[in-house]
């Protein structure tokens, strides 16, 4: 099932009566203060331009009130753009009629929410199970649907419990299973984990990451977490006041904040758990050893500090996963990216900089 992307076009909500007046000065340059306190307009989305890839995990990042709601609304249409597009495959869902966004909200799309959206007088089995009922599924084909995610999710055993009788983390997971119980291409996450437990919560992600390995589903997941994010992410993109101020790949984020707002979030993140070696390796050197420690394409440079340092090398070969050679790393290199670009090292890296620095990233 190839799964399309989502492709969001020059977006605008401004919420108010006459919001559409405001486009074209917002365009111009009107800020969300001026709208507000002159207008009593609220700018929710200016000019959002982003492509979701198909199959993959796309987080979207910001503070409480950056319009990350706002933006994940409108891709089953919750909420109304002033102007601009959203595309799944050729389809408008903006220009769509009453029963094709039926359609598409009841087969493409999943949502899990933060508060979990459990029915309290319906037990796991009768809450995974409540969308394909509103499709009108056979009650057998559905349970048996519905008791397949809910053991992939880990929830063996719990079918006839009440949600009251679970745990936050097992309410989550019982959402999760009714999502994917839906079977739709799109998942769309707003803050999903925000209130679990930290322990918990990283316990969900490795749920979500684990189940998407084999589902490759389209996933939209909100969150104002950085860590999650670099976690999750296939790709970012991170709002704030309304306005998408940078996307890409998790290292792209780390490695090249676009302004000092970014730079702030990414300050505390351990780089070193995000960044993979492609990303800061040198062309494949002239005459390697063959005996050099090969590292495969895809490590994070934790890993490879790691690997580097039990084997004692100072350099290490990247090979692709055809075996090819790509590239090179030195453990100057990598201890270079784990501190910052910002911070000098002297020349020489000592084994106690080395310990120092691999014992900073646990
Ligand atoms: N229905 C609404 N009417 C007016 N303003 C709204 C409405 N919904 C959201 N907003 C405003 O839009 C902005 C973005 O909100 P939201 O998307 O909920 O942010 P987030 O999910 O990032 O916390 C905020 O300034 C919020 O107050
Ligand atoms: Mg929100």
């Amino acid at each position: 099932m190839g799964s399309q992307s989502i492709r969001i076009r020059s977006l605008y909500k401004i919420f108010g009566p006459r919001g559409r007046d405001f486009v074209e000065p917002v365009m111009k340059g009107m800020t969300k203060t001026e709208l507000n306190r002159e207008h009593g307009h609220v700018l929710g989305l200016k000019d959002i331009n982003i492509t979701i890839p198909g199959g993959g995990i796309t987080v979207i990042m910001g503070l409480s009130g950056s319009g990350k709601s706002t933006l994940i609304r409108h891709i089953n249409r919750l909420i109304d753009p002033t102007s601009g597009e959203v595309l799944y495959g050729d389809a408008d869902v903006c220009r769509m009629d009453q029963e094709q966004l039926r359609q598409f909200r009841q087969k493409k799309t999943a949502m899990v929410f933060q508060k979990f959206g459990l029915l309290p007088h319906r037990n796991v089995l009768q809450n995974a199970v409540y969308g394909l009922e509103i499709q009108g599924v056979a009650k057998g084909e559905r349970e048996e649907r519905a008791q397949h995610w809910i053991k992939r999710v880990g929830l063996d055993g719990f079918a006839a419990h009440y949600p009251n009788q679970l745990s936050g983390g097992m309410q989550q997971r019982v959402g999760l299973a009714r999502a994917l119980t839906n079977d739709a291409e799109i998942l769309l996450m707003d803050e999903a984990y925000s209130a679990l437990d930290p322990l918990i919560r990283v316990d969900m992600q490795t749920v979500l990451l684990d189940l998407q390995q084999e589902l490759k589903k389209t996933v939209v997941f909100i969150t104002h977490d950085l860590d999650e994010a670099l976690r999750l992410g296939d790709r970012i993109a991170i709002l704030r006041d309304g306005e998408v101020i940078q996307q890409g790949t998790p290292a792209d984020i780390v490695l090249r904040p676009a302004d000092d707002y970014i730079t702030a979030f990414v300050k505390e993140v351990n780089r070193a758990r995000v960044i993979q070696v492609e990303a800061i390796m040198s062309p494949p050197a002239a005459t390697s050893a063959r005996q050099a420690v090969r590292i495969p394409a895809g490590t994070t440079v934790e890993a490879a500090l790691r690997e580097m340092s039990v084997a004692n090398a100072a350099t290490a070969v990247v090979v692709s996963g055809e075996g090819h050679e790509v590239g090179s790393v030195s453990m100057d290199g990598l201890i270079r990216c784990l501190v910052g670009e910002d911070q000098h090292i002297p020349g020489e890296i000592s084994p106690a900089v080395v310990a120092e620095a691999l014992s900073a990233i646990d």
